[in-house]
């Protein structure tokens, strides 16, 4: 799965003077469990959250060149002393949890004038939600920090300074800030999904030992797209932690696992680019290739040598070379013929590039001084570390399966409730990709189960699930990559069937190890090409959920009235 950062320009417009984040120096020091030190603040109302609903944010120290920040919003519908936590991250891997808070399910989101807008499908209605920036130099967390700018919106390199003077031309100098060091070769920057699990682990360590009063209870574990490798691991991780019952660390009573359009197995993955655009296809009627661009995938999948192989090979020797070079030929000769030929936004079919959705809007306002000071951050915020998307290539982790699907079913087998969902318009980690995936977990019964609608409080049916026991497939229409963006409804309200242990498709039954869905085989709901969209859509545009697709601007709106 290759990242286009070409997505992840930075909006900074350059006042001259203090471009650099001054240290917080309001922050209270806590120690957490197993000895982790904590760093936070209580976040004045107004920032992000409008309700009454408390929110901290700051860091966990996990080492001397780690520090981990941390977004916590208590539940809003639900009393805080009692409600779930679950804890969110993104993907990548490189990419800021600030996506699934500012664009997704967060509290909030910003519009294009910069204003704050209360979002009413946020998941902190019904769970204390804490979001999480891994691994270090990921959004504001950060290894050593030093003054420095991004030439290169598209590599997004950091490139320090050696001095408090920003670079005097008109293009980089809105890129200048204080950012994570990259010269300092840090050591602790994991180059793979297994190495960054105990950070994780440790983030939560510290972040529960210093707010215990929302750690009593159940955890919940929520992610997206790399998170199909972060998810898996991370938790079974974590439950070999616990397993080692070790002196001063807090037993997190893991209970759920969401994973939204996952990146698991890259053999299975790759090749579903070749289903989604050419057989069996999508679900909106369109066919992008032409018979010679389909070859041409086909061929660089399946030919000698090419990418099947590669990725078998990689498989058999576990090489980092062999590895990286199979994923970066993968993503350049079969993945990214998509946006060669079509320009489409490979995280939603029916957009051309450049798409607005979701609005980016949110990276000018964490780039404010007065939201920084508020939420006690130390570093300038960017959307996609660059340091850490190279030191996972140098190992080739996204083109390993790195045991992601057998941690499933050891989750599974645990009790624990795994649910997989992913919108159907996303190319890039296709539902055709994911459904082979959910099969592979062979959770028992899931064969014999089969494809219902989803009921929803909105009476509109917004997808399908084929559910076993514990364990789930979401299929939802209308939706790109970021589900909880597309449609809010039924993210909000599937999340909080799976965390309560109820179905998925109707919230009415307690789960069993005996409860299956009884429907097809196949899921067969087409949406047809109505939103498909040929032109590209201004960048002030919204997103309607209910048409799913962008809304006319207001001149066209007065003529279709009159
Ligand atoms: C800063 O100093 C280092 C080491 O002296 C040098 O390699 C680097 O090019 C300098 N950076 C800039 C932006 O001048
Ligand atoms: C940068 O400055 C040059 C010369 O002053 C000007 O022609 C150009 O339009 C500016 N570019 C931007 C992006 O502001
Ligand atoms: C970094 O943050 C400061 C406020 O602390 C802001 O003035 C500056 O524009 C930001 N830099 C970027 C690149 O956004
Ligand atoms: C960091 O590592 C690179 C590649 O291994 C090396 O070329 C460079 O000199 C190192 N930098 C420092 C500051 O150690
Ligand atoms: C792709 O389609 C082929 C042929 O229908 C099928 O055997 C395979 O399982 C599909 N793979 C994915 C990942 O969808
Ligand atoms: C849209 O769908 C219709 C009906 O399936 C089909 O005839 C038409 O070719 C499609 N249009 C495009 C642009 O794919
Ligand atoms: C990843 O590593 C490969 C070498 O295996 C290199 O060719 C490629 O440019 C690297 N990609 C990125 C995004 O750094
Ligand atoms: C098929 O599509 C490709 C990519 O758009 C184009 O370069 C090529 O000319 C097309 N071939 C035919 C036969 O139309
Ligand atoms: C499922 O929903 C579709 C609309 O997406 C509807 O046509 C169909 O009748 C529904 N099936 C059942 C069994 O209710
Ligand atoms: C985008 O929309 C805004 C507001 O409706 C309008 O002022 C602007 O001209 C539009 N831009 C383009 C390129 O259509
Ligand atoms: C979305 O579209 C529906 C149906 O056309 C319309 O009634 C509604 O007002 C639109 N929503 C927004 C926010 O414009």
């Amino acid at each position: 799965m290759f990242l286009s950062i070409a997505a992840f320009i930075l909006l900074g417009a350059g006042a001259v003077h203090s471009q650099f984040v001054p240290p917080p120096t309001d922050l209270i020091t806590k120690t957490g469990y197993a000895g982790y030190k904590v760093r936070y603040k209580e976040v004045p109302k107004g920032i992000c959250e409008q309700s009454d609903a408390k929110s901290y944010s700051g860091y966990v120290d996990v080492s001397s060149d780690q520090h981990i920040f941390f977004w916590f919003f208590e539940a809003r519908d639900a009393d805080p002393k009692t409600a779930p936590l679950t804890s969110w991250i993104n993907g990548g891997p490189g990419s800021s949890s600030m996506i699934g808070l500012f664009q997704e399910q967060g509290p909030c989101r910003i519009d294009s004038n910069g204003n704050i807008v209360n979002n009413p499908y946020a998941w902190n209605r019904k769970s204390n939600m804490v979001f999480i920036d891994q691994p270090a130099t990921v959004g504001f967390s950060y290894s050593t920090t030093t003054p420095g700018y991004i030439p290169d919106a598209e590599s997004g390199e950091i490139v320090v300074l050696n001095s408090t003077s920003c670079p005097s031309d008109n293009i980089t100098q809105g890129t200048c800030g204080t950012y994570s060091n990259p010269l300092l070769n840090v050591t602790d920057i994991p180059t793979s999904t297994a190495a960054a699990a105990p950070a994780f682990w440790a983030t939560l360590q510290g972040f529960m030992g210093a707010f215990p009063q929302y750690s009593r209870e159940t955890f919940h574990f929520s992610t997206e797209s790399y998170g199909g490798h972060y998810g898996p691991v991370f938790n079974e991780y974590i439950e070999s932690q616990n397993a080692k019952n070790i002196p001063g660390a807090h037993r997190i009573s893991l209970e759920t696992v969401l994973i939204g359009n996952g990146w698991y197995n890259p053999l299975i993955q790759y090749q579903a680019y070749y289903n989604f655009t050419v057989f069996p296809g999508n679900t909106y009627d369109y066919a992008p290739y032409n018979a010679s661009t389909a070859e041409l995938v086909y061929d660089n999948l399946y030919g000698p040598g090419n990418c099947v192989d590669q990725l078998i090979e990689c498989a058999n020797t576990g090489s980092n070379v062999i590895c990286s070079a199979a994923d970066n030929y993968c993503a350049d000769n079969v993945e990214s013929i998509y946006d060669e030929v079509l320009n489409r936004d490979e995280y939603d079919i029916r957009e051309l590039e450049p798409d607005p959705f979701p609005p980016e809007f949110y990276v000018a306002y964490l780039n404010t001084g007065t939201v920084q000071s508020a939420i006690g951050a130390y570093v300038n915020y960017t959307e996609f570390s660059a340091e850490v998307g190279d030191a996972f290539n140098t190992t080739g982790d996204d083109g390993r399966e790195d045991g992601t699907v057998e941690d499933m079913r050891e989750l599974l087998e645990q009790g624990i409730t795994v649910m997989m969902y992913t919108g159907d318009a996303d190319y890039n980690c296709n539902w055709l990709g994911g459904q082979v995936v959910s099969q592979e977990v062979n959770q028992p019964g899931f064969d014999k189960a089969g494809y219902v609608n989803i009921s929803t409080s909105d009476c509109i049916v917004h997808g399908q699930v084929k559910q076993s026991g514990a364990f789930s497939f979401v299929r939802i229409y209308e939706s790109g990559h970021e589900v909880p963006f597309y449609q809010p409804l039924i993210a909000l309200e599937i999340f909080e069937r799976a965390i309560a242990g109820l179905d998925i498709a109707t919230g009415h039954v307690h789960v069993n190890s005996a409860y299956k869905t009884i429907g097809t085989p196949e899921s067969t709901y087409r949406e047809g090409n109505s939103t498909i969209q040929f032109s590209v859509v201004n960048t002030t545009a919204t997103y309607n959920i209910t048409t799913g697709a962008p809304n006319p601007p207001l001149r066209w709106a007065r003529l279709v009235k009159e």
